[in-house]
């Protein structure tokens, strides 16, 4: 039967997005805190079965107990360090002996150091593109062979908007995100044709402590709920949607931010 786009809008009025996202099993990286703990509270309210991981695991039994009873779907934890392949691997393990399967995966976890190019070292190179590139990289290789197999999945990698362009202080975590937006455009390609989705969202400042420190600049940032409403409306879109990336600045105009302040 040929499926019309008002049988689409019809299903969703019936069903709600909760329901289409009922039994879904989601990891979420960087869960503990920031921009992945609210995505893990939106995931949640939407009945998902959530994987939870970061490496300080009493901040991730926090966030379990946050959102515990906010939906109907089950919630583990994992510390893992996410720069270590033994561990990408038992993340990936675990999760299939805990559910079964897995649907969508949030690369969310990440890193910014910033300072001049001459002040940067080596270590810190290794801190930035150990997590934002090389764990990225294993973790979605690990899975991607379970996502082919059961040709469904969505993979939503958190870039930023300094993965489309470079700032004062930020060549190092700029380069590492415009990894992460190649990477992302690139395994779009590689396995669109199995039926999964890959998208990348492109977020302009958030207020986190990301980078080290708590800030307030409240009145010109964007909150880790708005980045977690887009991941949101992603999971819930028709399965015939593959969008490619979502790009989210505040409304207002930021003054300008020193990050080597924000070390
Ligand atoms: N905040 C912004 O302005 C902004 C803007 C655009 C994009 N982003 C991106 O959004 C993502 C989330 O950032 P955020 O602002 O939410 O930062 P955050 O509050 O500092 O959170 C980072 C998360 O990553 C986890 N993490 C760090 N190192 C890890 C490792 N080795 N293994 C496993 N987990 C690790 C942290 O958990 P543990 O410490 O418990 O391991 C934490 O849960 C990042 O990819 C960042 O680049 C942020």
């Amino acid at each position: 039967m040929a499926i019309s786009p008002s049988h689409y809008q019809f299903t969703s009025i019936i069903l709600g997005d909760s329901m289409k996202s009922n039994n879904k099993v989601a990891i979420i990286t960087g869960a503990s805190k920031g921009i992945g703990r609210a995505i893990s509270h939106k995931l949640a309210a939407l009945n998902m079965n959530l994987m939870l991981v970061s490496r300080d695991l009493s901040l991730l039994e926090k966030v379990k107990e946050e959102i515990s009873g906010l939906g109907t779907g089950e919630i583990h934890i994992l510390s893992i360090d996410l720069t270590k392949e033994t561990e990408i691997r038992t993340l990936v393990d675990k999760t299939l002996a805990q559910y079964g399967h897995i649907d969508i995966l949030v690369n969310n976890a990440g890193v910014g150091k910033f300072k001049r190019i001459d002040e940067f070292t080596i270590d810190d190179y290794n801190f930035i593109f150990d997590l934002n590139v090389k764990g990225l990289f294993l973790l979605t290789k690990y899975i991607v062979p379970h996502l082919i197999a059961q040709q469904s999945g969505h993979i939503i990698n958190v870039s930023s908007i300094a993965g489309k362009n470079g700032f004062k202080s930020g060549s190092l975590y700029s380069a590492s995100k415009h990894a992460v937006q190649g990477f992302t455009w690139s395994l779009r390609e590689d396995i669109k044709e199995f039926g999964i989705k890959v998208t990348a969202v492109c977020p302009g400042s958030v207020v986190t402590g990301f980078g080290g420190k708590e800030v307030d600049y409240v009145e010109w940032s964007l909150e880790p709920e708005d980045i977690a409403h887009a991941v949101g409306f992603l999971v819930t879109e028709s399965d015939s949607v593959n969008t490619a990336e979502i790009i989210i600045k505040p409304r207002y105009n930021p003054r300008s931010i020193n990050w080597e302040e924000r070390v």
